[in-house]
């Protein structure tokens, strides 16, 4: 990947631009409406969001006026969303659809994605809900509203049944950051021809104070969420870089004219276990 709309190839041929910016704690109304626009303008043509973070409407607004100031075209612009877990199931998918597209004023999705598997710890019938949720998105996938389809949080235990449907997934959007590589749920993507996407590039912000980054960060004479954001790139998983900063956004953009070797990128992987502790099998949401 040399710039930043470079893009990943999907399994149905589909692009994907490999670096995505992302919405999950962006407050809802101007800062989101700005954070967004101000991502277009940037040049950023992926943008990230879901109906639980609860700031469609204005991430909506946000590609309308960022498409008016960048001067592009809707098609130019790959936007995702996810069902949330409320609404799994078949008829649910299909209102939390419209709903969703309802308040991103879109007529076309590029990639939806189903936000939670269902799995064992709350659900005898997971595996039967899951498929239930994917019959809707495949059924939106056909009729053109919905470009690819896919997963997040999804290991591969969860996508098993999916697996042998019509159309399969395309993307698994997971947390993928220093310290948090799921290395099974990735190399059961990779055989499976699934695009890896990573949440929370950062950690959420709690990598960035990390002392061996910032020696790294240092030697690269780049930030340590430079870094970070660079190395998710180079185990080719697809960042999605959230920041309501003007700078920081522009700043998150700047990870292509340097490559990390791979010393570094060896000590990075072998870092000290630093998830969030969500984990699909023992949610309780
Ligand atoms: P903010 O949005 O206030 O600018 P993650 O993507 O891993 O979940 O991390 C998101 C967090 O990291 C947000 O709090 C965001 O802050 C912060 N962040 C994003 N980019 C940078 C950056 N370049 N430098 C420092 N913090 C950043």
């Amino acid at each position: 990947m040399k710039t930043m709309t470079d893009c990943f190839v999907m399994n149905n041929g589909n692009k994907i631009p490999c670096l995505g910016y992302g919405t999950w704690q962006t407050p809802d109304g101007q800062t989101a409406i700005n954070g967004v626009r101000t991502a277009i303008e940037m040049g950023y043509r992926h943008i990230d969001t879901a109906a639980v973070y609860g700031n469609e409407e204005s991430v909506g607004e946000g590609i309308a006026q960022g498409l008016a100031s960048a001067g592009i075209k809707r098609e130019e612009l790959f936007v995702t969303s996810k069902v949330w877990n409320t609404m799994r199931g078949y008829d649910t998918t299909l209102r939390a659809f419209d709903k969703t597209m309802a308040d991103l004023k879109l007529d076309y999705l590029d990639l939806y994605l189903i936000h939670w598997p269902a799995a064992a710890n709350r659900f005898e019938d997971w595996d039967k809900i899951n498929l239930e949720t994917w019959r809707a998105m495949t059924e939106l996938y056909k009729a053109g509203r919905i470009r690819a389809i896919g997963l997040s949080n999804f290991k591969e235990h969860h996508m098993r049944s999916l697996l042998q449907t019509e159309v399969r997934p395309m993307i698994d959007q997971i947390e993928f950051h220093p310290g948090m590589m799921q290395t099974d749920v990735v190399e059961a993507c990779r055989r499976n021809d699934i695009v890896v996407e990573a949440w929370s590039p950062l950690g959420n912000g709690k990598v960035l104070s990390d002392p061996m980054l910032a020696k790294i960060a240092e030697k690269y004479g780049r930030s340590v969420a430079q870094i970070c954001l660079r190395w998710v790139l180079q185990h080719d998983v697809l960042p999605l870089s959230k920041s309501v900063t003007p700078s920081r956004i522009e700043e998150n953009k700047k990870i292509f004219d340097f490559e990390l070797c791979a010393e570094d990128m060896a000590a990075i992987d072998a870092m000290a276990p630093a998830g969030s502790g969500l984990d699909p099998d023992n949610i309780d949401f």
